[in-house]
């Protein structure tokens, strides 16, 4: 059965094993494209945010599928303007179409969707929480320029806190056996969940600096991110950390030759034009190969290729997660997230999971934030 009829709202829905699986596929499409697979099928993109690549790859790689494609791209032209809710809408286009595909600025909106619809939905980014296809395209970019996904030193540098790509890159990698080294100034730093996350799966916490620089020599991939202005509830601290990293081709000169530059895009002012041009810049092929990723995971949810290889076991580290991971005995109350889905779609309360008993951590299970302070049933006695 393998993926088939399944959604994809985080990076934990897949085994390693699958997301091998997917990567190769990727590569036969790349070589031999699509043949028509997805004759007589539909996707439908559903985009309350804006977006270029994931949006238009998706519809791209439903064509060369050989499907069809429908949707909107602002919620502005769609009945959610008059207020229709998420859930809703979902079984609305599950309807309609074969499979969906979202993008939304609250956080947890795919796991909202998912529950809801009748087809597999797939998760293009719930504001800043997780962007799973995006962290299969940015394998799909190590695998082909280092020829492997383990055993490699990936620097995420930017914005790691509002960053949802890192969010889904970072515990991947360490499932994979790579080491991340988090760069971002404090103010930008990756979230506790995630830093707990990485320890839990890699047993070492991965290095965290605010040094560029100093950090470069070591690494074999270099992945920046767009400080995310939209997603700053001040602006003057926007203003403050805009421009906070800038590789130009000084910094280069301090490069390692065999080091990929990967971006998931779009970039503003992070990395200089003059860039693009060195052999190290690989992140408009990574966009492109995005397109075949997408071809992928479209054809193994709905069940159009075999996946004789991947295993539908769970792997350790995912079982060892769902064991971690229970209610509290405590009420927790609301979201301390104003952008958590629970404080905008009807009908829905946060459930808490506890995560981590040492240091304690709770969590959102829809939007995945820390709960601060935690319940006094929860503090530990240390
Ligand atoms: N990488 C990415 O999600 O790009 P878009 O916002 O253009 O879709």
């Amino acid at each position: 059965m393998g993926l088939e009829g399944r959604s994809l709202v985080s990076v934990w829905d897949l085994t390693c094993g699958e997301i091998r699986g997917l990567l190769e596929q990727a590569g036969e499409f790349a070589a031999a494209g699509g043949g028509g697979l997805g004759a007589g099928r539909i996707l439908a993109t559903l985009f309350y945010e804006p977006s270029t690549r994931t949006r238009l790859s998706f519809e791209s790689a439903m064509l060369r599928l050989g499907g069809q494609t429908l949707g909107f791209a602002e919620a502005a032209s769609s009945s959610v303007a008059k207020g229709e809710s998420i859930a809703d809408t979902v079984r609305m286009v599950g309807a309609y179409s074969d499979i969906v595909v979202q993008r939304h600025p609250w956080e947890g909106a795919a796991k909202v969707a998912a529950d809801a619809a009748s087809v597999p939905v797939v998760n293009a980014g719930d504001g800043g929480h997780e962007h799973p296809t995006q962290t299969l395209t940015d394998l799909f970019a190590l695998q082909r320029r280092h020829g492997r996904l383990g055993g490699l030193t990936v620097g995420l540098c930017g914005d790691l806190k509002y960053g949802r790509t890192v969010h889904s890159l970072a515990p991947v990698l360490a499932r994979f056996g790579s080491r991340c080294v988090c760069i971002a100034p404090p103010e930008l730093a990756m979230p506790e969940r995630f830093m707990a996350e990485v320890e839990e799966l890699s047993g070492q916490r991965p290095q965290e600096t605010a040094d560029l620089a100093a950090a470069l020599p070591e690494l074999d991939c270099l992945y920046m991110t767009r400080i995310q202005k939209e997603r700053f509830p001040d602006k003057s601290a926007y203003e403050r950390l805009k421009g906070s990293y800038v590789v130009d081709r000084a910094l280069l000169d301090r490069a390692p030759e065999h080091l990929s530059i990967l971006h998931p895009l779009p970039r503003v002012d992070e990395i200089a034009p003059e860039v693009d041009a060195d052999p190290r810049a690989a992140y408009f092929e990574q966009a492109a190969g995005g397109v075949f990723v997408r071809m992928a995971l479209i054809a193994a949810l709905l069940g159009l290729v075999d996946w004789p290889d991947a295993s539908e076991e769970r792997e350790p580290a995912q079982i060892a997660r769902e064991q971690r991971r229970r209610r509290p005995q405590a009420d927790v109350g609301a979201c301390d997230n104003l952008k958590c889905v629970t404080h905008h779609e009807p009908g829905l309360a946060p459930d808490y999971l506890i995560v981590s008993d040492d240091p304690p951590l709770l969590v959102c299970e829809y939007c995945e934030w820390e709960k601060r302070p935690l319940p006094l049933s929860l503090e530990s006695e240390g």
